[in-house]
């Protein structure tokens, strides 16, 4: 059902790669709402991913950025404002890759290079997009700025690696930025903080499936999915949240306020032993993945 939140608004939508992505779910919630965007993603995206049958299947224009360089952005937002029609109302943040995550390197031994990528595509990213558009001038008053995170910027968990050193990052960024851009041109910058959903970035974290019954069980609500992320995502695009800003808003369920839940406590009690630890012969215990 349509309310049209988003009628006569422009946007630019990072990160649709297929229909599994949060970006992809936000991107045609979007259009249903009655607005009109960019979509974009990194050329290899482009070319091995589905964006460009998303674009073609809602006639919206396809513009190849790398959301670490400058250039790249400058070119996006320019060619957007060009091809929308105006400035720009909202930009979605979709994006998240760890080299890191991905060659398997254990958070006590990181490729030190393959973390500056981690940062610079989860996180830095968004200052990058920000300072591109503020100097642009590419949002219009009131313009919303939304970017996905995840609760491993305030809590630890196994597996996460330096993803979660990138989420702190972004949060931190959104509300750094969020003070300057509010004060200087009334644009709100905040972060989602979504429950873990089976996407290509999500699976890649080790134990995804694991992780995703934990959070199941814990959250009261249960896991919030991916079109419900982005229903979120369009109230928070919308201007029925106008004053909201610099914040990171859980979309969770209620995970981030639970410690122990009943189906928790009742899966955990199936299975007393701890598959994760060893004890040494002189009895000291050791964490092994
Ligand atoms: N899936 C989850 O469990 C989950 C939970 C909380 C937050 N998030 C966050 O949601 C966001 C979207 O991820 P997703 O789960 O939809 O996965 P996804 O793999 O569908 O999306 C990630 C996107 O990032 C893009 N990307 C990677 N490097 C890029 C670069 N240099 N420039 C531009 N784009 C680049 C990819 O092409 C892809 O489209 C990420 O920030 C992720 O961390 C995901």
């Amino acid at each position: 059902m349509s309310y049209q939140l988003l009628q006569g608004k422009r946007g630019i939508i990072f990160g649709a790669l297929n229909a599994d992505s949060i970006a992809w779910k936000v991107a045609e919630m979007a259009f249903e709402e009655g607005a009109t965007f960019t979509l974009t993603n990194t050329p290899v995206a482009l070319r091995m991913g589905d964006t460009p049958k998303l674009a073609e299947k809602l006639g919206l224009p396809l513009i190849g950025a790398d959301a670490t360089n400058v250039d790249d952005l400058r070119n996006l937002f320019t060619q957007s404002m060009e091809q929308l029609g105006g400035k720009i109302d909202f930009v979605l943040h979709s994006i998240g890759m760890s080299p890191n995550v991905r060659k398997g390197r254990h958070y006590s031994d990181l490729d030190y290079q393959m973390l500056e990528k981690t940062l610079d595509i989860s996180a830095i990213s968004l200052h990058k997009m920000l300072q591109v558009a503020r100097k642009l001038d590419a949002i219009n008053e009131w313009g919303s700025v939304v970017a996905l995170s995840y609760v491993a910027a305030q809590r630890t968990f196994y597996g996460y690696n330096d993803m979660a050193d990138a989420k702190a990052l972004l949060e931190s960024i959104t509300r750094s930025f969020g003070y300057i851009y509010g004060m200087e041109r009334k644009v709100r910058i905040n972060t989602v903080s979504q429950s873990p959903t089976i996407t290509t970035a999500g699976s890649g974290v080790k134990g995804f499936d694991k992780l995703l019954d934990f959070a199941e069980r814990m959250s009261p609500l249960g896991n919030a999915t991916g079109d419900e992320c982005a229903t979120y995502c369009i109230t928070l695009f919308s201007d029925l949240t106008r004053k909201v800003t610099m914040q990171n808003l859980y979309h969770d369920g209620g995970f981030s306020s639970m410690g122990m839940s009943l189906s928790a406590l009742q899966q955990y009690e199936k299975g007393m032993e701890c598959p994760c630890e060893k004890t040494d012969s002189q009895g000291d215990q050791h964490l092994y993945d």
